[in-house]
């Protein structure tokens, strides 16, 4: 049985323990919770793609305290890194660059690269100084699935395969962390997240952002960009106010509803999400969490378009994807 514990310092220090001599702990981060492993212990990383499901080929975040010693992982860190870690650490913020030969190819999925960040939640820091060593941590959900951000959601999706679960609180952003690729000559966003693409551009002006919709067997430059992810186990269709209505009015399942706003829509279940981009992320997961266990077909309201809006779009999107 998985164990969930109120993540005190008793917790903590149980929860190192466990990840020192291999194991796997789960763990709120301010983004989403983590699946843990100490990052340069090979057998333990391999863990971790077992409890998810996940393939050997998508590369996992590596989680530490600061940039200190960073150069132990990555084998350069360019002032442009040194910038934005300044800037975003400890946060939201993941850096793609070329990995030292200490990390694990089993961390990077056989690539050349290290996805490295801090998270600034003050668990997965003390964890962090506990333990003494870099993490290893995806989502802690099955592949594919929608991503947690209350230790309950962890339990329902990933029941034994952890050992302990450190209980947290709901997470504050509820999107996972903005990934960017410095390892090329100019620096390319990878994944929208908690960190905004305005507040990016203010320090990166040359940021490429990547194509929004890849084709479904083009090649991803990052696994996690496959088209389906993030995704509920009910079917999930974006649609604008007017054509949710009148799919609403003729569907035959049982409807869930997320919308931006107060809606009639009958008996279907309906979850009211804020239409500012920042509250939608933090609720997001947890409303299609409860949707999920109630509905077979989920009617998303489309969101508005423009940048504000790229990260809950993009995982709209996925999740939408068949
Ligand atoms: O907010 C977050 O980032 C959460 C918390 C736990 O930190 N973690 C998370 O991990 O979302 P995961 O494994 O679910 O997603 C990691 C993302 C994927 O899109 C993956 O492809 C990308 O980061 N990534 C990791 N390492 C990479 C690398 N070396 N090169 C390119 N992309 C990488
Ligand atoms: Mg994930």
């Amino acid at each position: 049985m998985t164990r969930i514990l109120q993540a005190d310092a008793a917790a903590i220090a149980e929860a190192a323990t466990i990840l020192r001599r291999g194991g796997l702990v789960a763990f709120p981060t301010e983004t989403v919770y983590g699946l843990g492993a100490v990052a340069l212990d090979e057998v333990a990383v391999r863990r971790i793609f077992a409890a998810k499901g996940r393939p050997a080929n998508h590369p996992l975040i590596v989680h530490v305290q600061s940039s200190d010693g960073i150069e132990s992982l990555c084998a350069r860190w360019p002032p442009a890194a040194a910038l934005l870690a300044q800037r975003f650490w400890p946060g939201p913020l993941t850096l793609v660059l070329p990995r030292t030969a200490a990390v694990p190819a089993a961390v990077s999925g056989g690539g050349p690269t290290v996805a490295v960040r801090a998270p600034r939640h003050p668990v997965a820091q003390a964890l962090l100084v506990a333990v003494g060593a870099p993490l290893a941590a995806p989502s802690a959900n099955r592949y594919q699935t929608l991503s947690p951000t209350t230790a309950a959601h962890v339990a329902a999706s990933l029941g034994d395969e952890v050992e302990l679960i450190l209980d947290g609180g709901a997470c504050a952003a509820g999107i996972e962390s903005t990934v960017v690729d410095l390892s090329d000559l100019r620096p390319r966003l990878l994944r929208p997240g908690a960190v905004s693409l305005s507040s990016l551009r203010e320090l990166l002006p040359d940021l490429i952002v990547a194509a929004p919709a890849p084709e479904p067997d083009a090649p991803h430059a990052s696994p996690g960009l496959d088209p389906r992810h993030y995704a509920p186990h009910a079917e999930l269709r974006v649609l604008p106010r007017a054509q949710l209505l009148a799919t609403l009015a003729s569907a035959t399942q049982r409807v869930g509803v997320l919308a931006l706003g107060p809606i009639a829509a009958g008996t279907a279940t309906v979850e009211v999400l804020a239409a500012d981009p920042d509250a939608y992320a933090h609720g997001l997961y947890a409303a299609l969490h409860r949707l999920d266990a109630r509905c077979s077909l989920i009617l998303a309201e489309a969101v508005p378009d423009g940048e504000a809006w790229l990260a809950v779009s993009d995982r709209l999107r996925r999740a939408s994807h068949r």
